[in-house]
């Protein structure tokens, strides 16, 4: 038998795709490498030949994707000497951040839209010790206020405006041609912000690249974005499809949008930061944006539940939600191969899901006869 090396993380396990050295103090707390599940029971309702696959990014150590970005983030800031990080958050970004802050010894402050911020996300925060500010105004105030206030003060900014966060989130395009042995014909994200569909992007042009030694121009597939000499590891890369909730969606409006609203408070983004890369993607992968309304997000959520056992939180589900129908009305041809990603665990919200299963519980006394009954009525269907 041959001993197999441990996974210690995405630093460690890209680490010459990555800007660090040898020399370079790694802040991890053993994130990535999350499972790529092919979906068995929803393609079958929707009647389509098609395969779909989740990124269960859930299953990241704080329980989203933003643990992928967060530890090139902070693992930077201490090589450069920073003592605190400073982010605005819808909540998965918070609960990162303090927890890569707690591991690297250095203080995190968090920024939070007062009252919208799921109940599971505002405990990791508040438990891992970060100072947390909750501000009278929606993630973008926030945002803005965390741009103001790093000008002035020695805190190094960890959203996704840090470069150092999209290089470690790139690496989940890495894992899903590493699983699938090629690169999906569509990724279908949830999108906030725009970093997480920017980041993909630079993932999957990187192994699509064929920049080597002997060529110093920037390749069609990269664009520029790769500085690492490797040859091609793929031939294709995806159509980059995002979907936006119906009241926060201003890449389906064109234009900023002021009063965000949606049930899945982790895209209730009005003033997406990477606005220019995300439409450059849109362009470049040839895929498109589409909005898809508060029932929709959570009648995705709660099949993916039911059918699949996969529990997500609500602005996880809105991949699903829009590939569903893109698949119902062809704009996905049948034969394609998708990846949705499912950005963040369903724990992080528990009130929303028991609100959309109220009704579901069976209250009996504890005695034989009542549990056999019950058992003998929901047996059948
Ligand atoms: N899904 C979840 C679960 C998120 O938490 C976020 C963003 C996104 C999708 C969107 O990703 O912003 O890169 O387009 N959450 C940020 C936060 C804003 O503060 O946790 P994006």
């Amino acid at each position: 038998m041959t001993l197999q090396t441990h996974y210690s993380g995405l630093i460690e396990h890209y680490r010459e795709r990555l800007p660090v050295s040898a020399d370079t103090q790694i802040i991890s707390l053993g994130e990535g490498n999350t499972p790529l599940l092919k979906l068995h029971n929803i393609p079958a309702l929707l009647d389509r030949k098609i395969d779909i696959y989740a990124k269960y990014e859930g299953l990241n150590p704080t329980g989203s994707f933003k643990d992928r970005g967060m530890t090139m983030a902070v693992t930077k800031a201490v090589e450069d000497g920073a003592k605190a990080i400073v982010c605005a958050s819808t909540g998965n970004t918070s609960a990162a951040a303090a927890a890569y802050a707690a591991r690297a010894a250095i203080k995190a402050f968090v920024v939070i839209p007062d009252g919208k911020i799921a109940q599971g996300k505002l405990a990791q925060a508040m438990l891992e010790g970060a100072i947390i500010l909750q501000v009278s105004g929606n993630f973008d105030a926030g945002m803005q206020l965390v741009k103001e206030v790093a000008e002035a003060t020695p805190v190094t900014i960890v959203n996704s405006i840090n470069p150092y966060r999209l290089q470690g989130q790139k690496t989940a395009a890495f894992e899903i041609i590493e699983t699938l042995g090629r690169a999906p014909d569509f990724h279908c994200l949830p999108v906030g912000n725009a970093g997480n569909i920017t980041a993909h992007w630079i993932g999957y042009s990187e192994y699509a690249c064929s920049k080597n030694d002997n060529v110093t121009a920037a390749c069609a597939y990269c664009n520029g974005h790769c500085p690492y000499a490797h040859e091609p590891i793929v031939s294709t890369r995806p159509k980059m499809v995002g979907y936006q909730a119906q009241g926060a969606a201003p890449f389906l409006r064109g234009v900023m949008v002021d009063n965000p609203e949606t049930v899945a408070t982790a895209i209730r983004i009005g003033h997406p930061q990477s606005w220019d890369s995300a439409w450059q993607v849109n362009e470049e992968s040839g895929g498109w944006f589409d909005e898809c309304s508060d029932e929709e997000i959570l009648a995705a959520q709660k099949l993916l539940a039911e059918k699949e056992g996969l529990f997500c939180e609500p602005a996880s589900a809105i991949s699903l939600a829009g590939a569903m129908r893109d698949v119902k009305t062809g704009k996905i041809p049948e034969g394609s191969c998708i990846v949705c990603t499912l950005t963040g665990h369903g724990l992080k919200d528990p009130d929303t899901a028991i609100r959309q299963s109220a009704g579901e519980l069976i209250t009996i006394e504890a005695k034989l006869d009542q549990v056999q009954s019950a058992i003998m009525k929901n047996l059948a269907g």
